[in-house]
C-alpha cells in the first residue's frame, strides 16, 4: 500500500512539474483533481485570440453529469501573477453563442463549443497566463484549463 502511495505521489509530482511549462497556447488542466468533464481535447480558436472579437473554446470529452441550469464560465488572464482580465458568463449563453440549440447537455460523450468576446481593455502581444474554467449549476467543476505564455494579438 505504502509503495503504491509513493508511486502515485511521484507520478502526481511529475505531472505537476510538466504542467508548469506547457508550450505557448497549449492548454493543460489547472490541477490534478478529476473534473465532471473528462477532456480528451481542449482548444481555443482563433489562436491567438483577437482583441474585441469572438473566440471559442472547443471541449471534447466525457461528461459524468449533465450540464444543468446555473452553470458558469470564467476566463481569466494573468500577467506576472496579477489578474488583468476577468470575464464571467452564464455557460448556457456561451454554449448558445457557440451554436448549441439547447444548453441542457446530457451526460455522456460531448463536444462543446463555448464562445465569448475578448473585451478590448487588453494589452496585446504580451505573454500571459490564460485560464478557462466552468462550474456546473450543481457546483461541480466541469473543467479548468490553463495555458501559459499566451500572447493575445490586437488583430
Ligand atoms: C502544442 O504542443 C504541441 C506538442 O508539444 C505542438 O506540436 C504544438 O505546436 C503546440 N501548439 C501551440 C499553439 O503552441
Ligand atoms: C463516460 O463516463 C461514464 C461514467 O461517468 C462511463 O460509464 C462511460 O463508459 C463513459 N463513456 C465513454 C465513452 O468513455
Ligand atoms: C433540451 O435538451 C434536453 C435533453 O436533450 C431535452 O430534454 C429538452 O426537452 C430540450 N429542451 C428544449 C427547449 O429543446
Amino acid at each position: 500500500m505504502k509503495f503504491i502511495t509513493a508511486i502515485t505521489a511521484l507520478a502526481t509530482a511529475a505531472a505537476i512539474a510538466s504542467a508548469e511549462l506547457p508550450p505557448p497556447g497549449n492548454f493543460s488542466s489547472c490541477d490534478s483533481y478529476p473534473k465532471d468533464l473528462a477532456l480528451t481535447s481542449f482548444t481555443l480558436s482563433p489562436s491567438p485570440v483577437c482583441i474585441g472579437k469572438k473566440f471559442c473554446y472547443t471541449a471534447t470529452g466525457n461528461l459524468s453529469s449533465s450540464i444543468v441550469d446555473g452553470a458558469t464560465l470564467s476566463t481569466t488572464v494573468r500577467y506576472l501573477g496579477r489578474l488583468i482580465y476577468n470575464d464571467n458568463a452564464n455557460l448556457c449563453d456561451a454554449l448558445i453563442a457557440g451554436g448549441h440549440k439547447n444548453c441542457t447537455i446530457p451526460a455522456g460523450p460531448v463536444t462543446l463549443k463555448i464562445c465569448r468576446e475578448m473585451r478590448p481593455n487588453f494589452l496585446p502581444n504580451v505573454p500571459m497566463k490564460f485560464q478557462a474554467s466552468a462550474v456546473n449549476g450543481d457546483g461541480g467543476t466541469l473543467f479548468c484549463q490553463t495555458a501559459t505564455n499566451y500572447g493575445v494579438l490586437g488583430c
